[in-house]
């Protein structure tokens, strides 16, 4: 088994168009924003606390200090990206489901939907790549799309990603549909495409 804590972790990751940090307690009101603004896909799509509709900056608050802790512990390592013009919230991603002992993960990932379709939610799945196997040294990354939402489908395809099969009725949606669930894998960054990245800092 891998030690999670064996391998520092990024603090500050640039891209020409944004950068990715934690999320700290005083981008509660952002996110807040940014879910609310979202809601409707986040609720089909995504799950989790940022879906609920009685989203408060309280709840937004306590969301931010569980990812902390998770980050921590190095179960669930989440990322915001920042607009470098005007520091605005554009969107999250994450790796979850991870399993320390192989290593590999899932990478997860929203953007607030006054950003959509400019190519961010590609560029964020594209910084966690390079993350979990340039500085955690992941074996495996999947990607699991529902094959009822085309544009989360779209990013694995446009990084390169190997298609594996489809899991059929493998998920249950917050509206009670099942969904059928692409799984897209890779194994390292090559094919990715070309993307200007610099980490700057580290955790300890
Ligand atoms: C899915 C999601 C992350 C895509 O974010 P995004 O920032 O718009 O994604 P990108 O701009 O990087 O690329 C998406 C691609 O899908 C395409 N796309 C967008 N909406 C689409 C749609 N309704 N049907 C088909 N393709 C679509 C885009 O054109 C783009 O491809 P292109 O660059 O070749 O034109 C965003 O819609 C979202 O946050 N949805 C809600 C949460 C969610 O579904 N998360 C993923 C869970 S696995």
């Amino acid at each position: 088994m891998t030690d999670p804590f064996r391998h520092r972790l990024p603090q500050y990751i640039s891209t020409p168009r944004f950068t990715m940090r934690r999320l700290d307690e005083p981008d509660a009101k952002d996110l807040l924003e940014a879910a609310q603004e979202s809601h409707e896909g986040l609720y089909k799509w995504y799950g989790g606390a940022l879906t609920k509709r009685d989203l408060t900056i309280e709840r937004v608050r306590a969301y931010v200090r569980n990812c902390e802790e998770d980050f921590e512990q190095r179960t669930f390592i989440q990322y915001g990206a920042f607009d470098n013009e005007n520091g605005k919230l554009i969107g999250l991603g994450s790796l979850h489901h991870i399993d320390w002992e192989i290593p590999k993960g899932r990478i997860g990932y929203w953007t607030r939907k006054s950003e959509q379709k400019k190519g961010y939610a590609t560029d964020i799945a594209h910084v966690i790549a390079r993350i979990a196997f340039e500085k955690l040294h992941f074996a495996r990354l999947e990607i699991r799309t529902a094959t009822g939402n085309p544009a989360s489908s779209a990013v694995p395809k446009k990084l390169g990603y190997k298609f594996l099969t489809v899991f059929e009725k493998n998920k249950k949606g917050n509206d009670g549909e099942l969904w059928d669930l692409e799984i897209h894998v890779r194994f390292d960054t090559n094919g990715l495409p070309p993307m200007k990245l610099a980490y700057d800092d580290v955790l300890e």
